[in-house]
């Protein structure tokens, strides 16, 4: 792309927040675009969300899934992972500890393991939330009622990434799994005013730069409140363990258009990023992005949840990654976020 179509496209995102889905391929495809895009996503981050990074305590509880992602280490067919489920008593135990560490919001996922049923999540839920903490979910499909009794039970937030907009490598990837019910998810949660993230994965295999376009034209379209995008880490364990990673300057180009056109949308700094390129976070919080997830799972369960190989921060506690991303923060001149860190809307109507 030529210096002056690039700096016209970059440009009308920032003051528009709006693209064509040409427009967006045509930006994703452009390897030469990463340092712009990322300087106008900073500008509209600091202006929409500010220089606070808020901190997400991930707790994850339970590492059996019902499902079989050809991409995740979790999938059931997997042999090879080890499953936990962690208890009532340690999964609020936990929760407690990120309150402790100055977490205001934690996140609780988990495979899609049955043996939580909407009820015994409630009443963790319910224990969590008493002890003041902003509760997030990411426990996958379920049922409208389902989603509606964890509402009741104080859920703030959920998180069910799309992981792609494209129906065919979905339903190829997700085998069982159908696009249709993947929405009908996400529009559940959104009715049930739950703040909703969604996000993609990035470097499926058959995945265009006109897919991700799409994506982020999905993202906009549901207004999405958050929104998680992660590289493909291959895990060797799954059918896709032979595929190249994601492109790491793909997604940085992904979270800048995010932030272009999601201007006041949580955008997290993902584990996937850092595994695959470490420093990748604090790049990623200079490109868009204005959330970390700290680990807090500790003991065996943290290298249990083995979604894919050389996951960052296994072999660290949660005190030290506390102190790490405190540490880093504030070295890139940024604050820690104080209080939930919700979804912010501004008084101007910009979509
Ligand atoms: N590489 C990167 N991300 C993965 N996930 C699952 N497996 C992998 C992998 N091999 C992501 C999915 C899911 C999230 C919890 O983890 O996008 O939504
Ligand atoms: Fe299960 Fe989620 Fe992994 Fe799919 S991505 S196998 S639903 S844990
Ligand atoms: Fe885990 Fe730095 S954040 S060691």
């Amino acid at each position: 792309m030529s210096e002056a179509k690039r700096q016209q496209l970059i440009g009308k995102a920032e003051q528009t927040h709006r693209l064509t889905e040409a427009e967006l391929a045509a930006l994703l495809a452009d390897d030469g675009a990463d340092d712009a895009m990322a300087e106008a996503a900073d500008r509209v981050r600091r202006a929409y969300v500010g220089d606070e990074v808020h901190l997400r305590g991930l707790i994850e509880f339970s590492s059996y899934c019902r499902q079989n992602c050809l991409y995740c280490g979790l999938r059931r067919d997997n042999g090879n992972v080890q499953r936990y489920r962690l208890t009532q008593e340690e999964i609020v135990a936990l929760a407690e500890k990120a309150k402790a560490a100055g977490y205001p919001t934690v996140v609780m996922q988990s495979g899609e393991d049955a043996w939580f049923t909407a009820e015994r999540l409630a009443e963790i839920v319910r224990d969590v939330k008493r002890l003041g903490l902003t509760v997030t979910l990411s426990v996958g499909e379920r049922t409208t009622d389902e989603y509606r009794i964890l509402r009741e039970a104080g859920a703030d937030r959920f998180l069910l990434r799309i992981e792609t907009t494209d129906r065919k490598i979905y339903e190829r990837l997700d085998p069982g799994m159908s696009y249709e019910n993947r929405l009908r998810c996400l529009s559940d949660l959104k009715r049930l005013s739950y703040e909703v993230g969604t996000g993609c994965l990035i470097g499926l295999p058959g995945q265009t730069t006109e897919m991700l376009a799409r994506d982020i034209l999905f993202f906009q379209s549901i207004d999405a409140d958050m929104v998680g995008i992660g590289p493909l880490v291959p895990n060797g364990d799954t059918p896709l363990g032979n595929e190249p990673p994601g492109d790491m300057r793909l997604v940085r180009r992904m979270v800048s258009a995010i932030r272009l056109l999601l201007p006041e949308a949580n955008i997290p700094a993902t584990t996937a990023m850092e595994t695959l390129q470490p420093g990748a976070r604090e790049l990623m919080l200079r490109s868009g992005a204005n959330v970390m997830m700290p680990n807090v799972t500790e003991g065996e369960a943290r290298q249990k949840y083995a979604l894919y190989p050389g996951k960052a921060c296994v072999a660290d506690t949660p005190d030290h990654c506390r102190a790490c991303m405190e540490g880093r923060i504030r070295a890139m001149g940024r604050t820690v976020g104080q209080g939930a860190g919700g979804r912010r809307r501004s008084k101007i109507s910009i979509l």
